[in-house]
């Protein structure tokens, strides 16, 4: 890999042409009647240093990426390449010493864990399972929950003792215990309320300036997205559909689908309901081989052509920095908020505005807040 674009961005890990697909149901002869493509196609770089979010609809495939990135799962097709080594066939033997470099932070990081566990043994069994010594082990529990905002006393609870956000802070303890490269956040905040959102933020931006981390970040919350992440790639049934740095996406989306998700955020006011005009119509199932733009179902702008050609995801300009701005779409200049639109898009502009604005309210709320929040 020695092209300039490379040696510019050093990316840490680079996907490229990943596919997962379930067979589901079974036919009168056993065999799978269907295939469910997860994630179909993704080719993605995850540069070293920056903080990448997906974004998406729920089962539009972020946690089946993710998993695939970490090669927790095995890929249909495609290729994984981690810090220039290709990690799309290794087996479980051989994966080992990659798992360390490579982490996942869950939601609730609880969930699949033994309730009978101290937060010691929590912390402890990574170090163990990559043959910390003992005494080496003990010294590191207790740095790992400092760096955290825990006390060292706390290895003796357990998890159940810990409000949410504290139990998520142990999540990352755990993630890092080994020293890890790769950090990869699935829906991190998403079940903790706003003021506590704003400190596990805080510390996951603290945590990755001082340790060097790489960061991908799966949210559902846009405002979280925003004030976090240095790039953004939307997906939408299994595909990326734009990739872009943060700032451009937010302010200049070229997909339809990245338009209709920034239109549907949800507002501070519970009084004004949020229009989702540009998402009506039937999403089409993840089972569909239908050939053509997997949003044509609902876009505003669909004609003949969505239906029959599929559109790949090409740079259609510069960002900030000259970063691309990637997307897939055959008619993005239409949906481009600087160019003319559809009527039905277009009746939508006025509204649009207002909603561009109480979303900024809502996006300054969170950043007062991580800037006054303590840590600990
Ligand atoms: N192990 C599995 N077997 C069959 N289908 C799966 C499996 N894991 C995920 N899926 C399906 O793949 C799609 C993407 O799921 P997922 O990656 O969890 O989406 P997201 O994280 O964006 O909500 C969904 O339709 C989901 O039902
Ligand atoms: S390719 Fe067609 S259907 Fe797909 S997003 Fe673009 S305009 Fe809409
Ligand atoms: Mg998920």
């Amino acid at each position: 890999m020695t092209d300039r674009t490379t040696l510019k961005t050093d990316p840490l890990v680079r996907i490229r042409g990943i596919s997962k697909h379930y067979p589901v149901g079974r036919d009168a002869f056993g065999r799978p009647s269907a295939m469910l493509r997860a994630v179909n196609d993704v080719s993605l770089d995850v540069r070293r240093g920056e903080t990448l979010a997906l974004v998406g609809e729920s089962g539009c495939g972020k946690s089946t990426l993710a998993r695939l990135m970490l090669r927790l799962i095995e890929p249909t097709a495609g290729r994984i390449v981690f810090d220039d080594d290709d990690i799309s066939k290794l087996s479980p033997r051989k994966l080992r010493p990659y798992r360390a470099r490579m982490q996942l932070i869950f939601q609730d990081p609880f969930a699949s864990l033994n309730p009978r566990m101290t937060v010691g043994d929590v912390l402890d069994e990574p170090l163990r399972i990559n043959g910390w010594p003992r005494e080496k082990r003990r010294e590191r529990v207790a740095q790992l929950l400092a760096m955290v905002g825990l006390r060292s006393a706390h290895a003796e609870r357990y998890p159940h003792e810990f409000s949410g956000g504290q139990r998520q802070r142990i999540g990352i303890a755990r993630a890092l215990a080994c020293g890890p490269e790769l950090v990869v956040g699935d829906e991190p905040v998403s079940a903790l309320d706003v003021s506590v959102q704003a400190q596990i933020i805080n510390l996951l931006g603290d945590l990755k300036a001082q340790l060097g981390l790489t960061l991908v970040m799966i949210a559902h919350d846009l405002a979280v997205v925003r004030h976090m992440a240095d790039r953004v790639g939307v997906m939408y049934l299994g595909e990326l559909v734009e990739l872009a740095d943060t700032r451009t996406l937010f302010s200049r989306p070229r997909h339809p689908y990245t338009r209709a998700l920034i239109e549907a955020v949800p507002l501070p006011d519970p009084h004004v309901r949020p229009e989702r005009r540009l998402l009506e119509g039937d999403a089409p199932s993840p089972l569909s081989a239908a050939p053509g733009c997997k949003f044509a179902t609902r876009c505003p702008l669909a004609r003949e052509r969505c239906h029959s050609d599929t559109p790949a995801l090409l740079e259609t300009g510069e960002g900030v920095n000259g970063e691309p701005q990637r997307v897939a779409c055959h008619y993005w200049k239409e949906a481009d908020m600087g160019a003319p639109m559809t009527t039905a898009v277009a009746q939508e502009s006025e509204r649009y505005r207002l909603r561009a604005k109480l979303f900024q309210a809502r996006l300054q709320a969170l950043e007062e807040k991580t800037a006054t929040q303590p840590v600990a």
